[in-house]
Formats: C-alpha cells, sequence, structure tokens
C-alpha cells in the first residue's frame, strides 16, 4: 500500500491576471491536505473509492469526465502501461472543493504521486513531471488554466509564476518577515471554469479595458513580491486592497465577499482580498499577532463560515 499527500493553495495576489501572461503569487496551504491511499486490489480490475463524495465505482464504469479517473488515464499514458495491476484508490480531502483553495489540483497531485510509487515509477514523479501531469487534468476541468495551481501544489512552496507559451516561468521568493494570513470561507461554492470563462468573455468584448486590468494586476504582484522580500507588511496590505478591486471590476467578487473583506479592513487587517477564481469560495486578510483575534471575530460576525490562520515563514 502507498498513499501521497498534496497541499491546498492560496494565491496571495494576480488571479485571473495570470491567465493572461501576468505574474502571480501563491502559497500552498499545508495544513490543508488532499490523500490518494493506493493498494493491491481485493477485487479485478481498477476501483475508486472517494469517501467525500460518496463514490465507489470501478474505473471501467467511470464516466468521461470522472476527476479521479482522468488522472488515472493520464498516468496511464505518461508511463506507457495500457493495463494496470488490481489496485484500489482511496482519495479523501481536508480542502473545501469549488472555493478556490486549489482541491482539485491538490488531489490530482495526490493521486499522481500514489499511483507512480505503486506501480514503481516513483523516481519518474518529480515535483515537474507531477506538476505537468496535473495541468493536463487540470486541463480538463478548468478549460484554460494558467498553470499556478498545480505548480504551487506540486512543488509546495511560494511561487511567483509567470505563464508563458515557451514554458512556464517559476520563481521561488524569500519571505523576510512572517506573514500572518487569515483564510475565511464564505461558503459559498463557485466554478473555477465559469468564473473563467466569464473574465475571458469580458475580455473578448473589451479587450483594452481587461488588458489595463490586468497589468494593474501585474504591477501589484510584482510590487508584491517586492514588499514580500522587504517585510514591508503596510505595503503588502495596501496591495491587497488594491488588488480586490481590480477583481471587482472583472466582476469575480461576490457581495459575501466584499462583506467580508470590508470587514477584515474595518478591524484593523493590513488588508483584505478575494482569493483563487471568486464568486464566492474564500479570501484572506493580512494581519498581526496583535489584529488576529479582532479581525478573526469580525470576520465570523460578518458571515465567514469557516477560518483558518496560516503563516508563511521567513524564508
Ligand atoms: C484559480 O485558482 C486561479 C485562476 O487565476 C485560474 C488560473 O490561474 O488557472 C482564477
Amino acid at each position: 500500500m502507498v498513499s501521497a499527500t498534496a497541499p491546498g493553495k492560496i494565491i496571495l495576489f494576480g488571479e485571473h491576471a495570470v491567465v493572461y501572461g501576468r505574474p502571480a503569487i501563491a502559497v500552498p496551504l499545508s495544513q490543508l491536505k488532499a490523500t490518494a491511499v493506493v493498494s493491491p486490489g481485493t477485487q479485478p480490475g481498477i476501483r475508486l473509492i472517494a469517501p467525500d463524495l460518496g463514490q465507489d465505482i470501478m474505473l471501467t464504469d467511470a464516466s468521461p469526465d470522472d476527476p479521479i479517473a482522468a488522472v488515472i488515464w493520464q498516468v496511464q499514458t505518461a508511463v506507457n502501461r495500457p493495463t494496470l495491476p488490481d489496485l484500489t484508490i482511496t482519495v479523501s480531502s481536508q480542502i473545501p472543493v469549488a472555493s478556490g483553495l486549489g482541491s482539485g489540483a491538490a488531489i490530482t497531485a495526490a493521486v499522481i504521486r500514489a499511483l507512480a510509487s505503486f506501480l514503481g515509477v516513483g523516481h519518474l514523479a518529480t515535483n515537474a513531471w507531477v506538476s505537468a501531469l496535473t495541468y493536463e487534468v487540470e486541463k480538463i476541468h478548468h478549460g484554460t488554466p494558467s498553470g499556478i495551481d498545480n505548480t504551487v501544489v506540486a512543488y509546495e512552496m511560494p511561487v511567483y509564476f509567470v505563464r508563458q507559451a515557451s514554458g512556464n516561468h517559476l520563481e521561488p521568493f524569500t519571505v523576510a518577515q512572517p506573514l500572518h494570513l487569515l483564510v475565511a470561507d464564505t461558503g459559498v461554492r463557485s466554478s473555477t471554469r465559469v468564473a473563467v470563462g466569464d473574465v475571458r468573455r469580458q475580455w473578448q468584448a473589451a479587450p483594452e479595458k481587461f488588458e489595463a486590468i490586468f497589468d494593474g494586476c501585474g504591477h501589484i504582484a510584482v510590487a508584491a513580491r517586492a514588499a514580500i522580500e522587504a517585510g514591508d507588511t503596510a505595503t503588502l496590505g495596501a496591495l491587497m486592497v488594491e488588488n480586490h478591486a481590480w477583481l471587482q471590476e472583472m466582476t469575480v467578487s461576490s457581495p459575501e465577499l466584499d462583506t467580508l473583506v470590508t470587514a477584515a479592513a474595518n478591524a484593523g487587517a493590513l488588508g483584505a482580498k478575494l482569493s483563487g477564481a471568486g464568486r464566492g469560495g474564500n479570501m484572506i486578510a493580512l494581519v498581526t499577532p496583535k489584529t488576529a483575534a479582532t479581525v478573526r471575530a469580525a470576520l465570523y460576525t460578518a458571515g465567514a463560515k469557516t477560518i483558518l490562520a496560516a503563516t508563511l515563514e521567513p524564508s
């Protein structure tokens, strides 16, 4: 039996604009994990169990768009194994689905690692390989992913990411001061595919306006990286507020997200913004150890369903 995990992720800056080649910054959310366990089959064939989804099926019965089946087919192709031994894959995840925290990418990456290891080709499963295969699966579900989600969950490190046709540009960066974040869930589930598709339609209808918005987000990501490297949390907070305003312009915020962002700011957060595809899901607030409790309480009062604390430690 082998098992593997992959973390959730938080986009700090640059979601959506990253699809259009602007830089973005994302960090792993390592306290929430997806786990895949592969064990020898007790039945002929490949059995897929996902207790969280109430799923227990044979691969041969999976629909063509079944997310776990898609991962298995990708791995089979990548390792050139048209037939697999009898096995059971069990998938579970602590990452809420459709909430901007990278649940799909994490499940995919965990299954890829566990399956590669079970098949005796674990040496192939470098971070780059897992990221590339996860990206292929993300394309099936999300249409035009930038590649940032698969990158951050496969490498499990903070990344400054730029999508490029010639091969994505990925830079680690240093963190000078601890960054204390609260990650608050609106409880509203939202499809990344729909949000990304809506932004694309708006960009096609008003390219100049949207290119300017994306440029605005790109400049913020560049400035944010410098602020993280300098430990300038005041600037970082202000950049989060600016980034949220651009995301509102893209129409990917929501009344629930705006309420939480405003509540965090009023309670003394250095900055706050939605995180991920938007329209629901999670927002993040930058706090200090002193303001954390007040901001947390204000977020709950404003309707947050769950709140996680995440600290980005100096590197
Ligand atoms: C989703 O986590 C981030 C988006 O920018 C989409 C993507 O980059 O693929 C909204």
